[in-house]
């Protein structure tokens, strides 16, 4: 039997390998990263066979593990494996988490109370000329003047493409050929349209001429549907926009069933659905989404510190799974962006590679809603502009929305007070946490082929716990009984994590596929495995190769994988 050969990412016999070396310009492009997910199977358009469907995706083989482990990720740390007999670091005191699945379809009066039905809208514009429909702040464009004539030409294209777009579309409009490019101007600066005063000189997204945008107008974010046969009316519901109001309705039950004691909080995972009027940035608005949100009840006083805990908390959580600090901001709101009720809202905001340099969206919103919530499914709306806040009111002087009369209030056992709890809501998207997480680990380097040459290697350095496959195996060829050995690593590997068995073409290219779908570690069975009874492994993001015993294997892996 011929030895290994010892090039470049070749098995071998002890430690180290060359390291992949950093490319000297590392901006992450956005069309390289969905041609990514597309090409290895991470997501696909909705129905697209069909031509698709704007702001609707599917999840694919690779997507729907990454997906499911985000969110196992997050049901472990933050519900099922919380230890509420000690108080973690931060805490004001140890507290409780349980979990909930309530349903999507919920009475149509709890959106009434929650405040959606009135007041969940966007604010959007008509063009007159291409009868297309826009989200007012979502509306890109430049100034761009050409002989004292200057207009506000728009685009809806990605942000890397923005500018050559707007100057492209003023080109067009002013009728100028190639040669006249430098009689135009296009203004540095990229705004969106709502920072605009009158759109009588902006040239639509989608027109041909100036001013065929309207002016805003609300638009209801809900998607309405039916219940039951009959269809009048009192029988429309909606899908529900945020998994948090099963949270507030289920309050008593849960206190009633489980014991629970204040503080605690209440998780739940699950699908919401939004009818955004220009989904974009790949999933980043969708249409339909899931979110991880927790309702965490407190004592009034005692909701200041738990806010606090909790933006922390949360913060450090993305950063754990390997967020850069550099990438993630805690942007806290202005006091007056602030209802009066709440001492405090941030977002924790992301540097998703669509956005300008210097811009950030929305991974997680921490907010402190006091008692809006509770009392509103209580007593009717409240109306959150009076302070103390009070029901509001129809033209009869009656409650605009009838409350359900349940009294979602609490007595504290030991003080025999009773009181409306406050509540901190981390409200997390699963969906915006995938898109953040992939960004984050695509990265191009150089690293050396089977033959020692350096290579562009294309690398998704997703965290252990994340990454959809833990672990490949390989026969190093398809004879010598390499196989019969890797195929029985895998069988006891794949008892306890998603691993993969490969043993077509070069090991070099297997390699560079698993590097591709972010599978942390290569487990390789060469000529020496044989003899030895022991493996390579090899590290994603080091290249480093390591020999470690077969009957360690499943150690070793669940060791690196942390799980
Ligand atoms: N219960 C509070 C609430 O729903 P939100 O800020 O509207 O708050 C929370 O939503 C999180 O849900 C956001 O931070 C984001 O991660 C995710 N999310 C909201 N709308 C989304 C959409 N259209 N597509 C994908 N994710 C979305």
């Amino acid at each position: 039997m011929k030895p290994p050969p010892m090039l470049g990412e070749a098995p071998i016999a002890a430690t180290i390998i060359s390291s992949p070396t950093q490319i000297s310009n590392p901006m992450k492009s956005m069309d390289s990263i969905v041609s990514l997910c597309k090409r290895r199977g991470f997501l696909f358009q909705s129905s697209e066979i069909y031509g698709g469907v704007q702001g609707l995706w599917d999840y694919g083989p690779l997507g729907v593990e990454l997906k499911r482990n985000l969110k196992d990720a997050w049901w472990r740390d933050m519900i099922a494996g919380h230890n509420e007999l000690v108080s973690p670091a931060g805490a004001p005191s140890s507290f409780e988490m349980v979990g909930l699945d309530c349903t999507i379809l919920m009475h149509p009066q709890v959106w009434k109370n929650s405040g959606h039905y009135d007041l969940f809208h966007d604010f959007m514009v008509d063009c007159r000329e291409s009868k297309k429909r826009y989200r007012h702040d979502q509306v890109r464009g430049r100034f761009v003047e050409y002989r004292e004539t200057k207009i506000f030409v728009t685009t809806l294209a990605e942000i890397e493409h923005e500018a050559d777009e707007v100057r492209r579309r003023g080109m067009k409009y002013f009728k100028l050929r190639p040669k006249n490019a430098d009689d135009l101007t296009v203004g540095d600066e990229s705004i969106t349209l709502d920072k605009l005063d009158s759109h009588d000189e902006v040239l639509g997204p989608d027109a041909k001429s100036l001013g065929t945008l309207t002016e805003p107008r609300e638009f209801n974010l809900m998607f309405k549907t039916t219940l039951g046969a009959l269809g009048g009316e009192e029988d429309t519901t909606f899908l529900r926009p945020e998994t948090a109001q099963g949270i507030f309705v289920n309050f008593k039950n849960v206190l009633d069933s489980s014991r629970v004691k204040l503080p605690f909080g209440i998780g739940q995972v699950g699908k919401s659905f939004r009818n955004e009027i220009t989904p974009r940035n790949f999933t980043f608005r969708s249409r339909e989404f899931e979110q991880m949100e927790i309702e965490f009840f407190c004592h009034p006083s005692q909701s200041q510190a738990w806010y606090g805990y909790w933006r922390d908390r949360r913060l450090a959580w993305y950063k754990s799974l390997g967020l850069s600090d550099e990438a993630l901001i805690m942007r806290e709101h202005h006091t007056e962006e602030l209802a009066h009720y709440s001492v405090g809202t941030a977002d924790i905001e992301y540097a998703f590679p669509f956005l300008p340099e210097g811009e950030y969206g929305e991974l997680e919103g921490i907010a402190h809603r006091g008692d809006f919530d509770l009392r509103s499914h209580m007593e009717g709306k409240l109306d959150p502009s009076t302070s103390p806040m009070t029901v509001e009111l129809n033209e009869n002087g009656k409650p605009k929305y009838r409350g359900s009369g349940k009294d979602l209030s609490y007595r504290d056992e030991e003080s025999n007070e009773k009181f409306v709890p406050h509540v901190i809501e981390p409200s997390a998207g699963a969906d915006r946490g995938v898109l953040a997480f992939l960004c984050e680990a695509f990265t191009e380097d150089e690293a050396p082929d089977e033959k020692g040459k350096m290579q562009t290697r294309t690398v998704m350095k997703l965290h252990p716990r994340l990454a959809p496959i833990k672990a490949a195996v390989f026969p190093l060829v398809k004879k010598d009984g390499m196989p019969e050995v890797a195929q029985e690593i895998y069988g006891s590997l794949k008892e306890h994590f998603n691993v993969f068995y490969d043993a077509k073409g070069a090991v070099g290219r297997r390699y560079r596929r698993q590097d591709e779908a972010g599978t942390p570690y290569c487990i390789t069975v060469d000529g020496e495995s044989l003899t030895d009874k022991t493996v390579t492994i090899r590290d994603r993001d080091t290249l480093e190769q390591t020999r470690v015993k077969i009957d360690e294997i499943v150690e070793v892996v669940r060791e690196r994988v942390n799980e």
